[in-house]
Parts: structure tokens; C-alpha cells; sequence
């Protein structure tokens, strides 16, 4: 057993009740490798932000759940070596889809899990979410629970079917499971192709405009949950210029179409406190690796080439947590 508190992590309990009460949201980004591991660190230090660190059952898979729970302590580590006095770290199961799951990760220093039961009938989310609630509590680890669908597809997380959260359901849910955040669905989806077209309009450069987020559902759920925290999955906004560079570079992301920032923003002012973003991180990484090689076809060292691809990631971060999330100067 080890507690996040000996790797100098932090839950998202304070974090978040500071967030509702600032209007501003945390980011949370996932990570799957060292480099988007050293960018998000550089990122939150440089703008004095707190930052969730998540890592789905995809980057377990991937990289091997110890080596990044190892790479979470480090990054507390390095968040200090780079000058932060006192770094505000959460390591967060995204997207849990059982108990044993978020039990192993609580046991090895997650300082956060979500239990993702927003698949299931309404009393088998409660029952699954309460019984992760009473373990994480007990272990001071906090958790995110789901309820309503998203649409789309991402690897391991998908959705055919969206539904809305429904408003009237949120009080008992969250006052029958405990859980400590919410995830909602109001339109955001998760991947790189959020909007099918003929959802969306063109405007005069051709480009697609997505239909708006349900900003009347989130006031809903609001009113009915004043002040408590809720999460938005699936918000990267899809960077056109970085879909160009990869367009222009040999790659083939025809209408890549995300949630346009101006909405976050909105939302991030709003009872929104954790806004997660993994496909922008992809598409910045992407974007410099193939601009690179296109641009340097006979170099094969890959520092030469994932040094442009964590510098890019790392402006992406910065970028979010200033001009879109609002977390900046926060510590
Ligand atoms: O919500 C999904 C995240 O982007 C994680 O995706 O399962 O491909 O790691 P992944
Ligand atoms: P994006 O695919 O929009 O980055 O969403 C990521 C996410 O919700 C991780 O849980
Ligand atoms: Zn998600």
C-alpha cells in the first residue's frame, strides 16, 4: 500500500472548492508518456497552476500503471526542482470502469479516481460509484463519478449513444453515492472528431462551427447542485492550425472539428472545475513530429525529434491554463 501522501500528491478536494469559488477551472491532462509528463509539469510551473495528472486504462496498458505512478512522483519532484515551492499535483484514474480497478490505483498513489458507471442503469452507476466512494474515502482519496453519456469514440472510452445528463437526477445520485465531482454531458465528446459535418455549419474559410454546448442543461444541474464540482470529459477544442500542420505534413485528419475555446471559457467561470484534455496533447505532439521529420528527412535521433514535440505541447498547456481555464496564479 502507498498513499499518494508519501509521493507529495494531493487529492482535488480543496483544490476544487477553491476552483467553484474562483470561477476558473483545473486542467486536467492526460498522460501516457515522459515527455507530455515533463510539458504539463513545465506548463503548470511556469503559470503557477495547480494540475491534474490522468491516466486512463489505455495509458496503463500502454506504459505500464507503476512506471507512471513512479512518473507522478517524479513530477512533484521535478515541479520543485524547476522552483515550485509548493506544486498542487493530482494523480486521476480517467475513466475507471470497476472496482478493482480503482482499488489497485488507490492502493498505489492515486490521490483521485473516476469510477465511469455513466454506462450502466441508474441504480447499478449508484451502487458501483457508493462502493468506490466508501473505499477512496477511507483512504482520503476523492472521486469523480458520470452521469449521462457522451458520444464518441476514443479508443478504449466510447459512446454511440449520447444523453444528457438529466438535472433531476443529479441531487440524489450525488447525495446517494458521495461521490466528491461530477462528470456531465452537454455536448462534449471525446477524440479528435466531435461533430459529425452535418451537425455543424461552415463558416467563410469552409471550416466547421459545431453546434453550441447545452449551457441551459449545466445551469440546471447547477441550481439544483449549487457549488459543487463539476467535470467536462472530452473539451479539447481540436486546434485548426495544428490539423493544418498535420494535413500539410503528409497526415489525413479530414474535418477534425473540437469544441471551440470561447465555451470553456465560459463554462471554466462556471461550476465547472476539471475540464479534461487529451486529444489537443496528440495533435500537438503529432503536428511537430511530422513537421520535423518532413522538414529533417534524414535525422533518426528521437530527441531531435520529440524536443519540438514537448516544447509544442508544453505552449498547447500554457496556453489552456491562461487564456482558456483561468488557472494560472493560482498556488
Ligand atoms: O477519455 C479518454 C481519454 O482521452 C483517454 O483515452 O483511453 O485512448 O487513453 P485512451
Ligand atoms: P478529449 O478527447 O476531448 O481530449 O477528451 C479527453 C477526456 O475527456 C479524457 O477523459
Ligand atoms: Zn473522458
Amino acid at each position: 500500500m502507498t498513499s499518494y501522501k508519501e509521493l507529495g500528491l494531493v487529492n482535488t478536494k480543496e483544490m476544487f472548492a477553491k476552483a467553484v469559488k474562483g470561477g476558473y477551472a483545473i486542467p486536467a491532462f492526460n498522460f501516457n508518456t515522459m515527455e507530455q509528463m515533463q510539458a504539463i509539469v513545465q506548463a503548470a510551473v511556469k503559470t503557477n497552476s495547480p494540475v491534474i495528472m490522468q491516466v486512463s486504462k489505455g495509458a496503463r496498458n500502454y506504459a505500464n500503471g507503476t512506471i507512471l505512478r513512479y512518473m507522478a512522483q517524479g513530477a512533484v519532484e521535478y515541479a520543485k526542482e524547476l522552483g515550485c515551492k509548493n506544486p498542487q499535483i493530482v494523480l486521476h484514474l480517467d475513466h475507471g470502469d470497476s472496482f478493482e480497478l480503482c482499488k489497485d490505483c488507490i492502493d498505489n498513489g492515486f490521490s483521485s479516481v473516476m469510477i465511469d458507471g455513466s454506462h450502466l442503469p441508474y441504480e447499478e452507476n449508484i451502487a458501483l460509484t457508493k462502493k468506490v466512494v466508501e473505499y477512496a474515502h477511507a483512504h482520503d482519496v476523492t472521486v469523480e463519478a458520470e452521469l449521462g453519456v457522451l458520444a464518441g469514440v476514443e479508443d478504449e472510452v466510447s459512446a454511440e449513444h449520447s444523453t444528457y445528463t438529466k438535472p433531476e437526477e443529479v441531487v440524489d445520485f450525488s447525495t446517494r453515492t458521495g461521490c466528491d465531482s461530477l462528470a456531465i454531458s452537454i455536448g462534449t465528446s471525446h477524440g479528435a472528431y466531435k461533430f459529425k459535418p452535418e451537425q455543424c455549419t461552415r463558416n467563410a474559410a469552409g471550416k466547421l462551427v459545431p453546434p453550441p454546448l447545452a449551457f441551459d442543461v449545466l445551469e440546471a444541474i447547477e441550481k439544483q447542485l449549487p457549488g459543487f464540482p463539476i467535470v467536462l470529459h472530452g473539451s479539447s477544442s481540436v486546434p485548426q492550425d495544428e490539423v493544418d500542420t498535420i494535413n500539410s505534413n503528409g497526415g489525413k485528419l479530414p474535418d477534425a472539428v473540437g469544441i471551440p475555446e470561447e465555451q470553456l471559457r465560459k463554462a471554466s467561470k462556471s461550476a465547472v472545475c476539471k475540464i479534461n484534455i487529451d486529444s489537443d496533447s496528440r495533435l500537438a505532439m503529432t503536428a511537430a513530429v511530422r513537421k520535423y521529420f518532413n522538414e529533417h528527412p534524414d535525422h533518426f535521433d528521437p530527441r531531435q525529434y520529440l524536443k519540438p514535440a514537448r516544447e509544442n505541447m508544453q505552449k498547447m498547456y500554457e496556453h489552456k491554463i491562461i487564456e482558456v481555464l483561468g488557472s494560472n496564479d493560482k498556488l
